[in-house]
């Protein structure tokens, strides 16, 4: 993958959340941008960030801009003299998105919408926002947005007509060990000394990346989008009843039913997605019906995928043994 960041700006909205944290400390430390901006609302969270020594190591690079996404002027200062955006910034969580519907519409889409304008207006040359398995065939209001969200930067590239910018998708599932998430649930359970674990559903799968795995997949959308795909990684699954007897060997289980907006699998690609996706060695690329640029071409070192195919954690070729997921969650303990 070759070197695009050194000597450029790059802006993160959201750059304080977990994703944001990540992908800055990576960058900061495998490359020479000439500024890392990070862009959200709390300053709280961006004091917290910036007394890390991580970033204070690297203050005379890191810019902190206090702004929403729901603000375009204000986007439109932060992104002056900016090369590429990430698009980080959502709110995520299924229950509070269900319960204020109207403000996740008006962070995850009318922020997508300005997030796109601000680029378009500012000179900034490459954008990824970042997606999730929610917003394939979503059964909840935050993957309904999301799939707005998609459609806005796909569509986007028809808006950059001459102008050298593209906007490109990263798509994946539930980080392993993010808040919220089962691994840090189970381990709260056994720390309190339950010795049964609570299954939604035996049949229940997942997919497992690390925070780190979603960061490279970004740098490598960055490097080598052109305009309109959603890249995807290829990673292993695992039975969420493996990861029960991966984290408490022999412990009892019940199955307590699926969760209002859950599913039993993650799905990446659809079957209808099938007819524009390519795979490759590490990642699958689904392109858009609709090129909408001269700029925007398949990189054809690839294959296509089966008509039909789809990337479901419940089909998946690769899987992981219980020996593998508790060796994979010494990843998720610091
Ligand atoms: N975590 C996962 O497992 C996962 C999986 C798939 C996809 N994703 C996607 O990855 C992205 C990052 O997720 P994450 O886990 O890093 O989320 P997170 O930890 O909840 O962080 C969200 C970030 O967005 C900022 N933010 C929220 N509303 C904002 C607004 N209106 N304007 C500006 N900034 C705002 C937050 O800071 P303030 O509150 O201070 O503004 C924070 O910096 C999201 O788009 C999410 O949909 C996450």
């Amino acid at each position: 993958m070759s070197n695009i960041i050194d000597g450029k700006t790059i802006l993160i909205t959201g750059g304080t959340g977990s994703f944001g944290k990540c992908f800055a400390k990576y960058v900061l430390e495998h490359y020479e941008p000439k500024k890392f901006i990070v862009y959200s609302r709390d300053e709280y969270k961006q004091f917290v960030m910036s007394s890390d020594p991580v970033f204070r190591r690297h203050e005379a690079k890191m810019r902190y801009f206090i702004g929403d996404v729901r603000d375009r002027e204000r986007l439109e200062r932060a992104l002056h003299g900016v090369d590429y955006v990430i698009h980080a910034a959502a709110l995520k969580q299924v229950p509070a998105c269900e319960y204020n519907p109207a403000e996740a519409i008006k962070t995850n889409i009318n922020g997508a919408m300005n997030v796109i304008d601000a680029c378009l207006n500012t000179g900034v040359t490459k954008v990824v926002a970042l997606s999730t398995d929610k917003a394939v065939n979503p059964v909840n209001l935050y993957g309904g947005t999301k799939l707005v969200s998609d459609k806005l930067f796909i569509a986007a590239n028809a808006y950059a007509g001459d102008q050298d910018i593209s906007f490109s998708i990263v798509r994946y599932g539930n980080v392993a060990g993010s808040r919220g998430s089962v691994i840090p649930f189970f381990r709260g359970l056994i720390e309190k000394g339950e010795t049964t674990l609570p299954i939604t559903d035996y049949r229940m799968t997942r997919f497992w990346i690390s925070l780190k795995q979603g960061v490279e997949l970004v740098l490598k959308a960055l490097a080598e989008g052109k305009g309109g795909e959603t890249f995807i990684s290829k990673i292993p699954s695992f039975y969420v009843k493996d990861l029960a007897e991966a984290m408490l060997p022999g412990c009892r289980t019940t199955e307590v039913g699926i969760r209002p907006g859950e599913k039993l699998h993650e799905v990446m690609v659809t079957a209808e997605d099938s007819a524009n996706t390519m795979e490759y060695d590490k990642n699958f690329i689904v392109y858009p019906q609709i090129m909408f640029n001269e700029r925007q071409v398949r990189d054809m070192s690839g294959r296509a995928v089966e008509d039909g195919f789809v990337y479901s954690s419940g089909t998946n070729t690769e899987w992981m043994t219980v020996e593998e997921i508790r060796e994979r969650l010494k990843e998720t303990e610091d």
